[in-house]
């Protein structure tokens, strides 16, 4: 089973967002998905509570101990999570995804969380390998700029940015992901992921 963490202890860094969707692509790429929400307000389990029977399946898990052979599984992780409890997470995953928002003071936040990250022994080891998406980052604007500066000399890859659209909203609103929404309203969001795909592929 590959395993993807998506982290960040900023709130509002995007990580559900982030998760669901990851989850809801692999599930239209006929990937057996299961998802795993870490957090105790429980956002991702309520997607998936509502999620129409008749999209793709996506499966929930609720421990490491039923952590299926085969498949992808997608980890919420709830703000605030570093520490011992992160070296645990990182024990049970391949990749790890982090959400950064193009704001001053998630930009703080977040350096000190990749910092702590690279110091992680499953990362050092190269057990598990981290990369990093722009969210809600609208390319053209001075947020975009710094979030570029501050990224520039970091030594992990930026896979992606992720422009800040309603689609996102409306769809989570309804137990969805972008992958599940007209193909011809997501056109640009879908071509977004295009490098996420591509390095879980790795
Ligand atoms: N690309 C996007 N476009 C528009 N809105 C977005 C986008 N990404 C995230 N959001 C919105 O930003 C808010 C925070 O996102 P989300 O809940 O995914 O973050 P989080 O990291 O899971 O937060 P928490 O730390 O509370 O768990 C939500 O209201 C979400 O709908
Ligand atoms: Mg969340």
């Amino acid at each position: 089973m590959k395993t993807i963490l998506v982290a960040n202890p900023k709130g509002g860094a995007g990580k559900t967002t982030l998760s669901t969707n990851l989850a809801g692509d692999l599930a239209q790429r006929g990937e057996n998905v299961f998802l795993w929400d870490l957090d105790r307000q429980k956002s991702a389990l309520h997607w998936l509570s509502i999620r129409p029977a008749s999209l793709p399946r996506i499966h929930r898990l609720d421990s490491a101990k039923e952590k299926p052979t085969d498949g992808v599984l997608v980890l919420d992780s709830p703000a605030g999570l570093h520490g011992g409890k992160l070296g645990d997470m990182l024990k049970l995953v391949d990749k790890v995804i982090v959400p950064i928002v193009p704001s001053m003071f998630d930009l703080a936040a977040t350096r000190a969380f990749l910092d702590e990250l690279l110091e992680e022994k499953a990362i050092r080891k190269g057990r598990a390998f981290v990369a990093i998406v722009g969210m809600r980052v609208d390319a053209r604007t001075r947020a975009a700029e710094k979030l570029d500066e501050f990224l520039a000399p970091i030594e992990l890859p930026v896979l992606t940015h992720l422009r800040a659209t309603q689609n996102y909203v409306n769809a989570a609103f309804e137990g969805k992901s972008i992958f599940d929404l007209a193909p011809s309203d997501v056109a640009q969001d879908v071509a977004q992921w295009q490098p996420i795909n591509a390095w879980l592929l790795k």
